[in-house]
């Protein structure tokens, strides 16, 4: 059955291809976001709305005639936890409380974007969704969008809980795409392709696991449009590791790139000290279960595919 959707953060990276898709699959769509409507999506069936997710008026009529809520309107760069530590804690939190209340007034389904950062420098690795969070000192900035996004979900729980609210919660894993900015993946990219030292935090030996975006949002439809999949936290992501460094080495590779890899670079701890996540692994035998899901794309492809749209422009 074709849906209405409310798509917060829709010019976002994960935002955009989000709101394609459903496009693409025949339902409505209204889409908030604070930037311009730039590469617009053109179609009868997408409203676009630039405006705030502060503006509770427009978020409270908007909620009403929509089915679902994608809550993704966020602040996911890194750096920006350590230099505007209070925007991420007010975006993250005072809007989601909002649209939390919102959803259980008019009994609509939250879908909220979380994230792996919930984990925390938990060392059991893979993360199952059920596991414990091991966070750092509040001290810390960088704790603050982790701590913010964990505050976020316990809501959504409680109104769960208390209240029946419908609700998914995606903990995403270094999701990379065409449009993504501002983290490790499109900076070590723009960086190999004009030839600039690629600068690594720490030793390089820490790990990630990147996942394409046509496998998130592939992810994403299977389970929103489920209809037997109901009031779950599923972890998104690929399983497969890779050291920093090495993933700088493949991208350097890829683009033939004349870059130097730099390791140690005090840009974290010029605005503040970054505290480092060694290890950060999905168990994604959840989706698995649910939706027979396993990731497509691998990591040297994925690349190709991103680095053609950096390299065009
Ligand atoms: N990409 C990932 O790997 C990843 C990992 C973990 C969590 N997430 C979460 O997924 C969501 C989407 O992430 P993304 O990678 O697309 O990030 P993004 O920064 O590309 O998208 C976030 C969007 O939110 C919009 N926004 C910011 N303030 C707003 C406001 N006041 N009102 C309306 N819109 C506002 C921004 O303009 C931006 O377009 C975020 O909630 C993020 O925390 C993403």
């Amino acid at each position: 059955m074709k849906k209405r959707i409310l798509v917060t953060g829709a010019k976002g990276f994960i935002g955009d291809h989000w709101c394609r898709k459903l496009i693409s699959e025949g339902h409505k769509v209204d889409a908030i976001d604070i930037k311009n409507n730039f590469n617009p999506i053109i179609s009868k069936n997408y409203k676009y709305y630039k405006k705030s997710v502060f503006n509770f008026r427009l978020l409270e009529n908007l909620i009403k005639k929509n089915d679902y809520i994608c809550h993704f309107a966020g602040i996911a760069e890194p750096k920006e936890y350590l230099k505007r530590p209070v925007e991420v804690i007010n975006l993250t939190i005072t809007p989601s409380f909002e649209i939390i209340k919102l959803c259980n007034k008019y009994k609509k389904k939250i879908i909220f974007t979380s994230t792996s950062e919930v984990y925390g420098k938990s060392d059991k690795i893979p993360f199952l969704e059920t596991d414990d969070r091991i966070l750092g000192s509040t001290q810390k900035k960088r704790w603050c969008y982790s701590t913010a996004k964990s505050m976020v979900e316990h809501s959504i729980l409680a109104y769960n809980d208390q209240n029946k609210l419908d609700f998914i919660i995606f903990r995403l894993f270094n999701v990379y795409g065409s449009g993504l900015y501002g983290r490790v993946v499109d900076n070590f990219i723009k960086k190999a392709i004009k030839n600039e030292d690629i600068l690594i935090n720490g030793n390089g030996k820490q790990s990630r696991c990147f996942l394409y975006i046509s496998d998130c949002i592939d992810a994403f439809y299977k389970i929103v449009f489920n209809n037997k999949i109901k009031n779950q936290i599923f972890n998104i992501g690929n399983n497969k590791e890779i050291k920093i460094i090495d993933f700088a080495k493949k991208i350097k590779k890829i683009l033939n790139s004349k870059s130097k890899i730099k390791i140690n670079s005090n840009q974290m701890k010029r605005i503040g000290g970054y505290e480092d996540i060694y290890r950060r692994v999905p168990n994604i035998k959840k989706l698995k279960y649910y939706i027979k899901w396993k990731p497509k794309v691998n990591l040297n492809n994925g690349l190709k595919s991103i680095i053609k749209t950096y390299k065009v422009k």
